[in-house]
C-alpha cells in the first residue's frame, strides 16, 4: 500500500439483501487531490462514502485509508476523516455555538483554537449571529453550513462530503468552493460527491463516474473529453457516458 494515496479501494462489494449496490469497484485517491464522485440517482454514491467513512461494512473487498484497514482501524480512521453527509443530522436542541464546542471536544481541539476558529466559521458562512439559536430553528441549508464547519473545526485529513452543496445560497456555495481549493493545496484531500458537474469539471484534479455500482470511467477532465473526442464540457460527456444523451421520452398527455 503506497504512502502517496489518501485511500485505497480494491473490488468493493456492498449488498444490501441480495441486492448489489456496489459490484466490485476499485480505485485510488491520492493524498491532496480533489475527487469528484459523480453518477445518476441510485448508482451507489451513498453507499460509497458510507463505506469509505466506516459506517457501512463492505459485504467483500478492501477498504484502506490513509494506510489503515476501513474494518480493524476504524475507530484510527475516525479521528483523522471528516465526513459531511448528504442529509445534515446534527442535534436539533443544541444552540450552533454549543454544537461547534461539542464537535470541539469530542475531536480534542484545543480550546484557543475553538474559540477562535468558531467563530470566525461561524461568521464565514454568515451564521455567526444565529449561534446562540437551537439547530432545529436552521434551515437545511443553515445545518448544512455548521456541518461544513464542524468538520473544519478539526482539520480533518480526508474530507468526504455526499452532495454538500445541495441546499446552499450561491454565496455559501462559492466560499465551499474557495475552501475546497485552500484545503487541497494543503494536502487535505477532498472526496466529493455531486450533481454538479460545473464544479466537478472546474474543480476536480479527477472525476469519477458511477452507474449501477460500478465504475464507468476515472480519469482527468482533459483525458476524459480527449477519450470522448468531442472538445465538449463534463455535462455532455456525463450524459453520454450514463446513457442519457437523448433525454427521457416524455408522456404524451403532459
Ligand atoms: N439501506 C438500503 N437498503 C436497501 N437498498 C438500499 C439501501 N440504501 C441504498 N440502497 C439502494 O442501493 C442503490 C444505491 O443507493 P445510493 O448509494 O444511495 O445511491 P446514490 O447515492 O448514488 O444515489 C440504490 O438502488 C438504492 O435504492
Ligand atoms: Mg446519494
Amino acid at each position: 500500500m503506497g504512502s502517496v494515496n489518501a485511500a485505497e479501494v480494491r473490488d468493493l462489494v456492498k449488498k444490501y439483501g441480495d441486492f448489489k449496490a456496489l459490484d466490485g469497484i476499485s480505485f485510488d485517491i491520492k493524498k491532496g487531490e480533489i475527487f469528484a464522485f459523480l453518477g445518476p440517482n441510485g448508482a451507489g454514491k451513498t453507499t460509497t462514502v458510507k463505506v469509505l467513512t466506516g459506517l457501512l461494512k463492505p459485504s467483500s473487498g478492501h477498504v484502506n485509508i490513509l494506510g489503515m484497514d476501513i474494518v480493524k482501524d476504524i475507530d484510527l480512521i475516525k479521528e483523522k476523516i471528516g465526513f459531511v453527509p448528504d442529509q445534515p443530522y446534527v442535534y436539533p436542541y443544541l444552540t450552533a455555538f454549543e454544537y461547534m464546542r461539542t464537535v470541539g471536544d469530542i475531536y480534542k481541539v484545543p480550546s484557543g483554537r475553538q474559540k477562535k476558529m468558531i467563530d470566525e466559521l461561524l461568521e464565514m458562512f454568515e451564521i455567526g449571529d444565529r449561534a446562540g439559536e437551537i439547530i432545529d430553528s436552521f434551515s437545511h441549508g443553515m445545518k448544512q453550513k455548521l456541518v461544513i464547519s464542524g468538520v473544519l473545526l478539526h482539520k480533518p485529513e480526508i474530507m468526504f462530503l455526499d452532495e454538500p452543496l445541495v441546499g446552499l445560497d450561491p454565496k455559501s456555495a462559492r466560499i465551499v468552493k474557495d475552501l475546497f481549493v485552500k484545503l487541497s493545496k494543503q494536502g487535505t484531500t477532498i472526496f466529493m460527491c455531486t450533481h454538479v458537474l460545473e464544479i466537478a469539471q472546474k474543480l476536480a484534479d479527477r472525476i469519477c463516474i458511477v452507474n449501477d455500482g460500478k465504475i464507468l470511467e476515472l480519469d482527468t477532465f482533459e483525458n476524459l473529453r480527449k477519450k470522448d473526442g468531442s472538445g465538449s464540457d463534463l455535462e455532455s460527456i456525463y450524459l453520454r457516458l450514463t446513457g442519457a444523451v437523448n433525454g427521457a421520452v416524455l408522456p404524451e398527455d403532459i
